[in-house]
């Protein structure tokens, strides 16, 4: 064998083993490469350094340097891959299948939300059905047909958001009476939950936009008694044992009126500053629906009466969670909303 010869052989070794090297996919083909190239027995560049002595001295020289020089490349090759290949090796073999995956949050209800459900769970089992109106409403259903006389200060531009001249984005849920008695015959029990709007500042107890769930029944012989019983029912179911005070108040619609406060579940009673120190925590608007409104809607307000409520699940969810402040509930900071939902 020439020189020539012999150090085209080694180049050859050489290019062969880098595809052998980049095929090998296992610490076992890696291991099977290295014997074929440079294994003592049977490998490539191995029975090539033993071919060495048939040549001449001064070529044996020169030969050496360049089989020592590839076979150091080669090695490296080998160790070099086999060092990625074993930083792979636990992503298979190293791991324990078993063990249970880390939980991805997938998202949950939002606790306003939570809380509607509740409520119409319970106004379900007594008998209410829910029903929904537009949140763009007219002047007419929003306040004329609940007995707002024309110059009341809650029409004024500063309080409400009107669309055009006689179409604006209902203040209250309650223009939703209007349209059940409207399109239905009496006896009536329905709750109508949606977002109302007004101008308002957004700070820690106002928002421009927020939650009601309005309640109404209608029937021959319904009366006060009903409505104290019902949403006193209501609050021992929603809140548990927990003491309800009515309070007299004035609302167009209703006559006569009266705000309920539950016992503040944050301080029961003690005072704190969710209940601003009184102890209550006020959570509904309600009363005898007053006559003009039955009127006003074709329903006969001498055959029959009703009752009707507004609250605020917004409101109830600060209560019930220990909200501080009502912003929060509109963040959408995924933190706060990850510990509230269920
Ligand atoms: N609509 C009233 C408001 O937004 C709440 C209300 C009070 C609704 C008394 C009623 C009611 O149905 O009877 O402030």
């Amino acid at each position: 064998m020439t020189l020539q010869e012999f150090l085209a052989r080694i180049a050859e070794v050489e290019e062969r083993a880098v595809s052998l090297v980049a095929a090998a996919s296992s610490m076992a083909e890696l291991e099977a490469a290295r014997n074929h190239l440079v294994g003592r027995k049977s490998g490539e560049l191995s029975a090539l350094i033993r071919d060495l002595p048939s040549l001449s001295a001064e070529d044996r020289r020169h030969a050496g340097a360049a089989a020592n020089r590839v076979k150091a490349s080669v090695e490296s090759l080998l160790d070099s891959r086999g060092s990625a290949l074993s930083a792979t090796v636990p992503l298979v073999s190293g791991i324990d299948l078993t063990m249970p995956a880390r939980r991805v949050w997938k998202g949950g209800k939002h606790p306003v939300t939570l809380v509607i459900e509740e409520i119409e769970e319970i106004f379900r089992e007594l008998g209410f059905t829910i029903a929904l109106g537009p949140e763009a409403e007219t002047e007419w259903h929003n306040f004329t047909a609940l007995n707002f006389p024309p110059d009341h200060p809650a029409m004024d531009m500063h309080d409400t958001l009107y669309l055009d001249e006689t179409v604006l984005l209902r203040t209250h849920t309650s223009p939703v009476q209007i349209r059940t008695l409207q399109s239905f015959a009496p006896p009536i029990r329905i709750l109508a939950p949606g977002n109302v709007y007004r101008r308002d500042f957004f700070d820690a107890s106002h928002a421009p936009v927020f939650a009601q769930v309005e309640g109404l029944a209608v029937d021959e012989g319904v009366s006060f008694v009903d409505l104290k019983a019902t949403l006193t029912n209501f609050a021992k179911r929603f809140f548990g044992a927990t003491r309800t005070r009515f309070r007299p108040s004035f609302f167009p619609f209703t006559e006569p009126s009266a705000e309920m406060d539950v016992e503040c579940a944050l301080c029961k009673g003690s005072g704190c500053a969710a209940c601003k120190n009184t102890g209550w925590s006020e959570i509904l608007g309600s009363g005898m629906v007053h006559p003009s409104v039955l009127d006003a809607s074709g329903v006969d307000s001498e055959r029959y009466t009703g009752w009707a409520f507004g609250m605020g699940p917004g409101r109830i969810a600060m209560q019930r969670y220990g909200i501080p402040d009502i912003r929060i509930l509109y963040d959408s900071d995924v933190r706060f909303l990850e510990q509230m939902a269920r």
